[in-house]
């Protein structure tokens, strides 16, 4: 019996994944450098959390969450994102009463039940970041800054920052009772109707060629903002004027949650086909209250590992020797000589100049010399060196660059400053 990954999921093996690691990496470093905490949380949790945290009218809560029993007759589900998990997590051990904000960034597997294809996996990664407990529109544009950073580090360039405000309650009731009426001039389908009930937003997200078709005349929030939200949001966007980030004002965009609210950003790679949001985010100053911790506001975003790799692969920029080592030794084997004698001091030097932070291959076993060079072209490894008799005698070694082909002469002890 052969056994196959489950449908839809994302996986990554050698040597694909040091493109993996680097990515995530990446994307983690502008949190890292701006002063966000690392943290580590379940991949399951109370479904309660995510029907309250994520929103009862979304297609993440209606649809794709893998929801089972657990031994204990609880009802859990396997996280679907993570803001809602990090709300609980902070509320749970009390770091809203500590500083604020509470800053935070976190890495791992998510699981949504949708139809895979390219880009859009059942199993899926994301890092993500929260800022928790500021209102300051300065956060906002920092939260902003940190995806955009990590997606220019990387080299990733064409993409689009898609921006706009959900307002605060106020706003938001205002306009609702704008668009509930204009959907009474529409003849929206049961389902449908009922969807709006649940949040008249959601109806900007229908993909149905006839629901865009009849939302075109829709009111937007943009419009309805009171002064505080737009006095708000304006400043966000002077921020960003002046960290000279682009963005393009979109007051159609809405996000797969119920729980946001004021700034809303999506970020689009252009090459990318139909999966194209590579990473998304935004205010969430209720969320926290209705998990049942104090009134405090947020915001944060969360990018996708998987298709933050199709981006960079599509522009081609990832480094092209990730995961290869340094240096590959091979001890030489003889007929005659003292092969033990060797292969401890080839593991000698290998241990050396990997504590010196070197990444060195070991050729293993009695191979002949050929085809241990076979082995340290396939590594990719970026130097050779064959260690024998002569060569521990002399303590001089043949240092061969695999590019070129070329090979110079070097003291073992001085192996270090060569590699
Ligand atoms: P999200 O937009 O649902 O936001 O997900 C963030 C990113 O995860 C997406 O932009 C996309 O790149 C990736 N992603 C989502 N679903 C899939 C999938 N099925 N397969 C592959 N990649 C996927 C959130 O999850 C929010 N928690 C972000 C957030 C944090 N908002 C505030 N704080």
């Amino acid at each position: 019996m052969n056994f196959q990954a489950p449908k839809g999921v994302s996986e990554y093996i050698p040597p694909r994944s040091a493109i993996f690691e680097f990515v995530r990496e990446q994307l983690c470093a502008p949190a890292k450098s701006a002063g966000y905490r690392y943290m580590e949380l379940p991949v399951f949790e109370d479904t309660g959390l995510f029907a309250r945290g994520v929103g009862e009218s979304t297609d993440i809560v209606t649809k794709e969450m893998y929801t089972f029993e657990d031994r204990g007759g609880r009802s859990i589900t396997l996280r679907p994102e993570g803001t809602a998990g990090v709300m609980r997590a902070v509320i749970e051990h009390g770091l809203d009463r500590g500083q604020l904000p509470v800053k935070v960034f976190y890495s791992g597997a998510y699981f949504r039940a949708e139809r895979p294809q390219k880009g859009r996996y059942r199993q899926f990664y994301q890092v993500g970041i929260e800022a928790i407990g500021l209102e300051d529109p300065l956060i906002d544009a920092e939260v902003i800054w940190l995806a955009d950073q990590a997606f220019k580090n990387i080299g990733i360039r064409n993409y689009r920052l898609e921006l706009t405000s959900l307002g605060d309650a106020e706003s938001r009731s205002l306009h609702r009772k704008e668009l509930l009426k204009f959907y009474e001039t529409l003849d929206l389908d049961e389902a449908t109707a009922a969807r709006a009930k649940l949040n008249p937003l959601r109806l900007f997200d229908d993909k149905r060629p006839e629901m865009i078709a009849a939302m075109d005349k829709a009111p937007v929030l943009l419009d309805y903002l009171n002064e505080k939200s737009k006095s708000h949001f304006n400043k966000v966007l002077q921020y960003l004027d002046a960290l000279e980030i682009k963005y393009v004002i979109n007051p159609k965009l809405v996000r797969g949650f119920d729980y946001y609210t004021g700034t809303t950003f999506e970020f689009v790679h252009t090459g990318l086909g139909a999966q194209s949001a590579i990473g998304g985010g935004g205010r969430y100053d209720k969320l926290m209250s209705e998990l049942g911790g104090q009134d405090l506001s947020g915001i944060g975003w969360g990018i996708g590992v998987d298709r933050t790799i199709l981006a960079a692969e599509v522009e081609s920029v990832i480094p092209v020797d990730l995961g290869n080592a340094d240096l590959f030794l091979i001890p030489l084997v003889t007929s005659n000589g003292d092969q033990k004698n060797i292969q401890e001091a080839a593991m000698r030097i290998a241990v050396e100049l990997r504590n010196s932070g070197k990444v060195v291959e070991l050729a293993f076993g009695d191979r002949a010399l050929k085809g241990a060079m076979k082995a340290a072209d396939k590594s990719g490894a970026k130097y050779v060196v064959v260690l024998g008799e002569n060569e521990l005698s002399s303590g001089q070694v043949e240092l061969k660059t695999m590019s070129t082909g070329q090979t110079k002469s070097v003291r073992i002890s001085d192996l270090i400053n060569n590699i």
